[in-house]
Parts: C-alpha cells; sequence; structure tokens
C-alpha cells in the first residue's frame, strides 16, 4: 500500500506538468479524482487494511489527496490569471490614436430663420402662438372675413379633408391664429402674438412649394395705428436683412385687413439698381399686412369701437432664401443630406 501511494504521488507530479489548459486540467483532476480515480480507489482500498495501519496509512492517503487537490487548485489559479492577462492585452486601448471624424449635425436652415424671427418678436414683447396645421373652413377662411364663395379663396382653397371632415383643410395661412388667439383671449384685451408654422397651398415651382412656413403677427389694443405697423415691419426687414434695406408699402387688398399693403424690401441682391432677381424693379416683396378689419374684431368677440389693431404675414422660406442664397424651395424641403450640410458651418447667429 505504502508503495502504491508513492507511486502515484510520483505519477502526478509528472502528469501535473503535462497540463496547459482547462481541458488538461479537467482530465488530470479525473484521472485521481473522479469516481474511477487513482486516489478514490486508494480510499476504497483503505477497507481492507487491517485496523492497526489503517491510522498510519490513513494519513498518507490524505496527505497524497491534499497535495493532488491543492496543486490542481493552484493550477487551475494560473490559467485563470494567464488568461485574464491575454484578454487585457488584447483589448488594450490605445488613448493616442486619433478618432474617427465625428459627424455633428446642424440645424436646418428654416429651423435657424425661425429662431431668428422668434427672437426678434419675443424681444419686443410678443409671445409665440402655435395654431394647429389642420383647421376649420371657418376658422381659415370664413372668420376672416372671407365668406364661402368669396373670390379671394381662388387663391388657397386647397387641400380639404373627406368625407365628415370636409369642413376641414390643410391651413392655408397663419392668418387662422388671429381667429384662435382672439377666441381663446376671453377676457377681449390687447393680444401681441407670433404664430410661425407650415401652410399648404396649391403651387409648386422654384419659388413657391406645396409647403411652405410662414410667421404671422397680431396686435390688438386701444391705440394702435398704420403708424405703428409701419415702425414694426421696418425694424423687422433691416433686422433680418440688412440694416440699410429700405421698405416700400404699396396700398393691396386682404379680405381681413382694411387698409392693406403689401411690403417691398429692397433688392439684397443688387441693393436696389435691378437685377434678374428682383426684376429689373430693384424691389421684392417679402410682406402682407394691414389694419384689422372690423369684421374680423367683431365675429371673434371684439369691440371694434374701442380696438384696432394690425395684422402681418411673411413666408419665412422666402427670407431663408434671401439669406443664405438658396435658389430654389423644394430643395429646403427635399432633405438631401448634401444640399443640408451646406449650412454645418454657417453659424451666424
Ligand atoms: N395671410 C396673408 C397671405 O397668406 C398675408 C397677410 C397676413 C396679409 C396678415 C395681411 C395680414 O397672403
Amino acid at each position: 500500500m505504502n508503495e502504491k501511494i508513492n507511486v502515484i504521488k510520483e505519477a502526478f507530479e509528472k502528469d501535473i506538468l503535462t497540463i496547459i489548459d482547462m481541458k488538461t486540467l479537467n482530465d488530470i483532476r479525473t484521472k485521481y479524482l473522479g469516481k474511477q480515480g487513482k486516489i478514490t480507489e486508494l480510499s476504497k482500498m483503505m477497507k481492507d487494511i487491517p485496523n492497526e495501519q489503517k491510522k498510519e496509512l490513513g494519513i498518507l492517503v490524505n496527505e497524497v489527496r491534499c497535495l493532488v487537490t491543492d496543486s490542481l487548485e493552484e493550477k487551475k489559479k494560473d490559467l485563470e490569471e494567464k488568461a485574464l492577462n491575454e484578454k487585457l492585452a488584447s483589448e488594450k486601448i490605445d488613448v493616442t490614436v486619433p478618432s474617427k471624424k465625428v459627424k455633428r449635425g446642424s440645424k436646418h436652415p428654416m429651423t435657424r430663420i425661425e429662431e431668428k424671427f422668434e427672437d426678434l418678436f419675443l424681444s419686443m414683447g410678443y409671445t409665440i402662438y402655435d395654431g394647429p396645421e389642420i383647421e376649420s373652413d371657418e376658422n381659415c377662411f370664413q372668420k376672416l372675413n372671407l365668406p364661402k364663395g368669396h373670390a379671394a379663396r381662388d387663391a388657397q382653397d386647397t387641400f380639404y379633408l373627406k368625407d365628415e371632415f370636409e369642413n376641414y383643410l390643410l391651413r392655408s395661412q397663419t392668418s387662422t391664429a388671429q381667429v384662435r388667439a382672439m377666441e381663446e383671449n376671453t377676457d377681449k384685451g390687447p393680444l401681441r402674438i407670433v404664430c410661425p408654422g407650415k401652410v399648404y397651398r396649391r403651387d409648386e415651382d422654384a419659388t413657391h412649394s406645396h409647403q411652405f412656413m410662414q410667421i404671422e403677427g397680431l396686435v390688438i389694443d386701444e391705440d394702435v395705428s398704420m403708424a405703428d405697423l409701419k415702425g414694426t415691419l421696418e425694424l423687422f426687414c433691416k433686422t433680418i436683412l440688412e440694416e440699410k434695406t429700405k421698405v416700400r408699402f404699396r396700398p393691396s387688398y386682404f379680405p381681413f385687413t382694411e387698409p392693406s399693403v403689401e411690403v417691398d424690401v429692397t433688392c439684397f441682391k443688387c441693393g436696389g439698381k435691378g437685377c434678374p432677381l428682383c426684376k429689373q424693379t430693384g424691389w421684392i416683396e417679402v410682406l402682407g399686412a394691414g389694419m384689422v378689419h372690423p369684421n374680423v374684431l367683431e365675429m371673434s368677440g371684439y369691440d371694434s369701437t374701442k380696438y384696432q389693431g394690425f395684422a402681418f404675414g411673411t413666408g419665412m422660406d422666402r427670407f431663408a432664401m434671401f439669406k443664405y442664397g438658396i435658389t430654389d424651395i423644394r430643395t429646403i424641403y427635399g432633405n438631401d443630406i448634401r444640399f443640408l450640410t451646406q449650412f454645418d458651418r454657417k453659424d451666424d447667429e
């Protein structure tokens, strides 16, 4: 028995040197400690040993079992540590390697121009009013003094909904905000709002799109005159375009304002001398405006003998086109990344 123990011990000392990975380690563990392992067999043999030798041999068997168990455990730790070190080495991050170019997004030209408009009007004490894009015929036309069958509807009679919603359409002008703001203002007192947003008409060419962005302004108070309108729009044009921009008011017609005007600015390309862009006139039309028609005030619950107001509306796309040199309005809505990335570095704000 003594002899046997020594043979096993020597064999194990040789075997342990052959361990190179977890598989060989497990094989050797089974060879010695498994069900039919050499050490397990030694333990089984103990029952046939005479009693007086049991104690001494028992100690020896136990020693060799501990030797095998501890050596294998130690080997296992070595292997695990080695594996971890290899993993760490292979995953090493070199922080000095130059990074891939990070692509940063940028603001859409329409967002830029909208923020400019909003900043300006907020600084003059206006609030931003947000109206829905699907509007009733009533708010889009009737309450703006355009009853059914009115000739001036023609240019804007466009995208209606179907069936039970046939009295609703995609708003064709942000002037609908005038109606909404006046009706929501239950104390029927002074108002000062701008409403920027999308509008829809049936236009489609290089300077007109079926979808575009307008901004509407409305001021109502007890002592508002055409002079206030003029001053506001002059400041507006000079701030958004250039300080040297000249502004011209021409009489015009809108059903919801009386008197009505159209507003031209000196051509930002030729400065007023005349060029193909301004069709040799030196002027470019940018705004519709006027004094709110008493009918419109009354229809939304205002006392037109006490209150007056002025309103104006303009296409924000046109201003974006002037400012950023965009020649085709359709590119604004095409979402072509080649167009949009041109604005990545236009940080003029
Ligand atoms: N809503 C008009 C249009 O779309 C513009 C306008 C607004 C005119 C406010 C007068 C007053 O053409």
